[in-house]
């Protein structure tokens, strides 16, 4: 089955052909308008995927070697996200699928994050423990058999891309402050400041970044301008290494709890390379399976939809015309 799919929920314009568990192609625009601006504006971000996402579709099927009739079906990121840009590939994705007559099916844009490594959990067996973190959403999510999700641990303020982000702004970085933030990082000290773990002991499997944000900013204002330039490196390293700990001890926590041995990481903040060393060494010490997406599928791609929309079409799933988009959608 050969599925093409769109994924348009913030700021990265996609267009991914996969068949099976094949990708053929994921053509992936990320908009440049926002950095200036210091976060997305959504209305700058409807109006490039409306220009950007045909285009971006046609690259996808001619790398993918294929034509829109040669497509078996269509999967379209519905929610959560920006209303305004989820309206853009969920009105493309119907009216496609009008035309072409094919079944078509809307995704939810965190399982689709949490099918980005389809394959390798399938074969990881059931059940097993998601930690979904990106700049909308940190979450732990039980999954104790294909496409069925439980959500056992959340964050209970920001998320924790959002806390690289506020951080990135703190220190002059720019955004996205993920890849800013892990690139100063790389040449400082992460045990130079100890910032504060929030909720690591509570006896739950909920998260909390806002305290660790403001403890950055208080941190900061309370140098001179010399020594905030001078430590920047030691305090972006010792918040990474803050954000990583608390993930991972959550992580190793659910999976005690609910007696699961195997562990997905889903989400943009996965990119981070010193946090998937910290994840794969400790994961492999205590004979903990775990899947981790290849860099460019952690970050907004329209291969995850396409993955999961394959297996939800597969089982004779699909979507009808009335569907709306879902800027609030849960798991
Ligand atoms: O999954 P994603 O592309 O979009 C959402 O669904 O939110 O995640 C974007 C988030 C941003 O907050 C960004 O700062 C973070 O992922 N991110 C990173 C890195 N690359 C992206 N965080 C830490 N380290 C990175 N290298
Ligand atoms: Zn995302």
């Amino acid at each position: 089955m050969r599925i093409l799919g769109i994924e348009t929920s913030c700021d990265e314009t996609s267009a991914a052909v996969v068949e099976e568990a094949r990708i053929l192609s994921n053509v992936i625009a990320t908009q440049k308008i926002h950095a200036q601006y210091g976060g997305v504006v959504p209305e700058f971000a409807s109006r490039a995927h409306m220009r950007q996402l045909p285009g971006i579709i046609r690259v996808a099927l001619s790398q993918a070697h294929t034509t829109l009739d040669g497509l078996d079906g269509l999967a379209v990121t519905y929610g959560p996200g920006l209303a305004g840009s989820l309206l853009v590939g969920l009105m493309v994705c119907k009216t496609l699928a009008l035309s072409l007559h094919k079944p078509w099916v809307g995704v939810n844009h965190i399982e689709g994050h949490i099918l980005a490594t389809a394959a390798e959990n399938a074969h990881m067996g059931y059940p097993y423990i998601a930690l979904v973190a990106s700049g909308g959403h940190t979450l732990l999510v039980r999954v104790p058999a294909p496409l069925q999700y439980e959500i056992v641990g959340r964050t209970i303020d920001d998320a924790a891309g959002e806390a690289f982000d506020k951080v990135a702004k703190v220190l002059g970085l720019g955004y996205p402050g993920g890849p800013a933030i892990e690139r100063v990082a790389a040449t400082g000290d992460p045990e130079a400041i100890v910032f504060p773990r929030a909720l690591r002991e509570s006896g739950n499997l909920d998260f909390s970044f806002s305290g660790l944000k403001t403890a950055v900013l208080y941190y900061t204002q309370s140098l001179t301008p010399g020594e905030a330039v001078r430590q920047s490196a030691d305090v972006a390293a010792s918040f990474q290494k803050a954000v990583i700990d608390v993930l991972f001890h959550k992580s190793l926590a659910a999976l005690q709890k609910y007696r699961c041995e195997s562990l997905v990481l889903a989400g943009g903040v996965m990119r981070n390379q010193p946090l998937r060393a910290h994840f794969s060494q400790a994961c492999h010490k205590r004979g903990i399976r775990l899947a981790i997406p290849a860099p460019e599928m952690c970050t907004d791609n329209a291969a995850m939809i396409a993955h999961a929309g394959y297996l939800h079409l597969v089982r004779g799933e699909q979507s009808d015309f009335t569907l709306e988009v879902a800027p609030n959608l849960s798991l």
